[in-house]
């Protein structure tokens, strides 16, 4: 889509985003992940390219293609996309965490396959992975840094705790209990917070919603710098 220069509110801006599920190896042949499709976080790379910014998309694995215009790096696992996060994080002035990071990492990762023992139950020790958005927040300088959270239940509770403890600028929230929206779907709705402030984006396709959120972001950005 083509806006006229007063609708691109994040022209001169480099804004870098997380997208799609973390995979978390046990061997060189299995892992752990989850759901998430990354087309909200990939909608969004595309809807802030049109707004004027200059994106970086740090992706996992996900069968999307790049949007146009948005220079994208693929990693695996949890430590990969906070690696290559932390590598280009300096020259942001916003970041917006949309991947679904696996919280937790097996311990170990053997280097071969895993063998089917005779016993009937097998443990996994797990490690927790840095939080790379919390992580971001922290820096000296940190950019104007957005969270997502999905929630089956008391939505606003834990996001406006996720807003707080992570120190972020923004968070919008969705309610992945229903299957009409979030996590593979092609709709969701957000419900959005900052500090001293809220506002509520009905559901709508992940296009319209990624324009509406970065119209806010950009708005709030504006007002705060
Ligand atoms: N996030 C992150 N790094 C992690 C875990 C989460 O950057 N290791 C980011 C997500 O991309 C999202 C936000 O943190 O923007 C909230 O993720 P969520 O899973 O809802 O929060 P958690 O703190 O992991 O809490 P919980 O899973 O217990 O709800
Ligand atoms: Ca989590």
């Amino acid at each position: 889509r083509h806006f006229a220069p007063k609708a691109r509110p994040l022209a001169g801006l480099r804004l870098m985003l997380t997208a799609g599920p973390t995979r978390e190896a046990l061997d060189p042949v299995r892992y752990i992940s989850n759901h998430s499709s990354g087309k909200m976080g990939f909608a969004l790379a595309a809807a802030a390219q049109a707004l004027g910014a200059a994106v970086t998309l740090v992706s996992g694995p996900v069968s999307l293609a790049t949007p146009a215009g948005v220079q994208r790096v693929n990693v695996e696992s949890a430590q990969n996309m906070y690696d290559a996060v932390m590598a280009g994080i300096e020259e942001q002035q916003i970041f917006i965490a949309c991947a679904a990071v696996a919280d937790y990492a097996p311990k170990m990762v053997a280097s071969h396959k895993i063998k089917k023992t005779r016993a009937d139950n097998m443990v996994v020790e797990l490690i927790k992975n840095p939080d790379i958005v919390a992580s971001v927040a922290a820096l000296p300088r940190k950019p104007f840094t957005v969270g997502f959270a999905a929630e089956t239940r008391d939505v606003e509770k834990y996001a406006l705790d996720k807003l707080e403890r992570k120190n972020l600028d923004m968070i919008a929230a969705n309610d992945v209990s229903g299957s009409d929206r979030g996590f593979n779907s092609d709709q969701n709705a957000l419900s959005v917070f900052w500090p001293g402030g809220r506002q509520h984006l009905p559901l709508a396709g992940k296009t319209e919603l990624a324009e509406q959120l970065l119209t806010l972001i950009a708005n709030r950005y504006h007002e705060t710098h």
